[in-house]
């Protein structure tokens, strides 16, 4: 278990991070999801003593990281999948590690496998690994101590699609198992399929954690949208009850909750093909608990035509 207690960390005046604390339970996968500068590698370096903090302390297991006797076999880490020696091939790094650990060689070709790194990609030199190779390197390089706890920051970053699910499956049932995964993102789909607690974090403070739902609890839903095989009939009943009705797409856009629509739509026989919220969701609280920390929304009103999406933002 990870134990964050009033982390802060400064650079000069500034303040990187600030009075952080928060706990990542064995048999979980912990996101920790902030926009860009939140200081969420900043609290990841700290957990693993790359940067001392400038107040409070992480302790992993109960230890200091810098404490931990082979810290490989107990933590694994990526922070940066670039930061090792360039010239150096995929296999020869694993192979460092797990000297360095003290394991067998047989290892290396265990995680070369669950990594889906052939044995081609593997003697190829890092500089020449794309993106994702040197992301599924990193991840390989994590696990090869078989730890118990990971500490991974935008570990889905560079990956494809496929890599991205398979990053997804495996982190579940290494999680499953009783493993500790802490794993942060910038990029709140990427989390909220994975994570089983969320850490909000912005301009270096928790601005909210718990599970999808705990988060989510008390955020009412008050605009639908809806969709039926007759929408005007639909319109007008609604209309009907003083209800606002607006055209969106091929449906409408409803200024009461899903439940009521779908209440109406049975009472008057109106067969409905999709009805959704179209606010409070996880995105809405995400954006909002965030806002003065996002570059978006200092820019001036006229330079952001839309809504801005999970991908402007990124
Ligand atoms: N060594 C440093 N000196 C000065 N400022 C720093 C230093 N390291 C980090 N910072 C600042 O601390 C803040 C948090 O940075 P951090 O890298 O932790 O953000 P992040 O949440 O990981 O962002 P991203 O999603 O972009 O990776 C940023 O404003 C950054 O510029
Ligand atoms: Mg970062």
């Amino acid at each position: 278990m990870i134990t964050v207690e009033g982390l802060t960390r400064k650079y000069g005046a500034f303040t990187a991070v600030d009075d952080v604390s928060f706990v990542c339970q064995p048999g979980r996968v912990t996101g920790f999801l902030g926009p860009n500068g939140a200081g969420k590698t900043t609290t990841m370096r700290v957990m693993v003593g790359l940067t001392p903090p400038t107040a409070g302390r992480v302790t992993i297991g109960g230890h200091l990281y810098k404490d931990i006797p082979n810290p490989g076999r107990h933590v694994g880490v990526l922070l940066d999948a670039s930061a090792q020696h360039a010239g150096r091939t995929g296999r020869e790094i694993l192979t460092i590690g797990a000297q360095t650990m003290g394991l067998p060689a047989s290892r290396v070709d265990e995680m070369l496998a669950l990594v889906s790194l052939d044995a081609t990609e593997s003697k190829r030199r890092l500089r020449n690994y794309s993106l994702g190779m040197k992301q599924r390197l990193g991840i390989a390089h994590a696990l090869l101590g078989d730890p118990s706890v990971l500490i991974l920051d935008e570990p889905a970053n560079g990956l494809d699609p496929a890599g991205i699910r398979w990053m997804r499956g495996l982190l579940k049932s290494y999680a499953d198992r009783g493993g500790t995964v802490l794993l942060s993102s910038h990029l709140l789909h990427e989390v909220e399929q994975i994570a089983d607690e969320m850490i909000l974090i912005g301009r270096g403070k928790i601005v909210a954690s718990g599970t999808k739902d705990e988060l989510l609890a008390g955020s009412e839903h008050t605009t639908s949208l809806v969709t039926a095989l007759d929408n005007e009939l639909l319109a007008k009943a609604l209309r009907e009850k003083g209800v606002t009705v607006t055209p969106a797409g091929s449906g409408l856009r409803v200024e009461t909750a899903p439940v009521e629509v779908g209440r109406l739509s049975v009472e008057q026989g109106i067969v409905l093909t999709d009805l959704r919220a179209a606010d409070g969701g996880l995105e809405e609280l995400f954006l909002s608990l965030t806002e003065d920390t996002q570059r978006e929304a200092i820019a001036p009103a006229a330079a952001a035509p839309a809504a801005p999406t999970q991908g402007a933002q990124a």
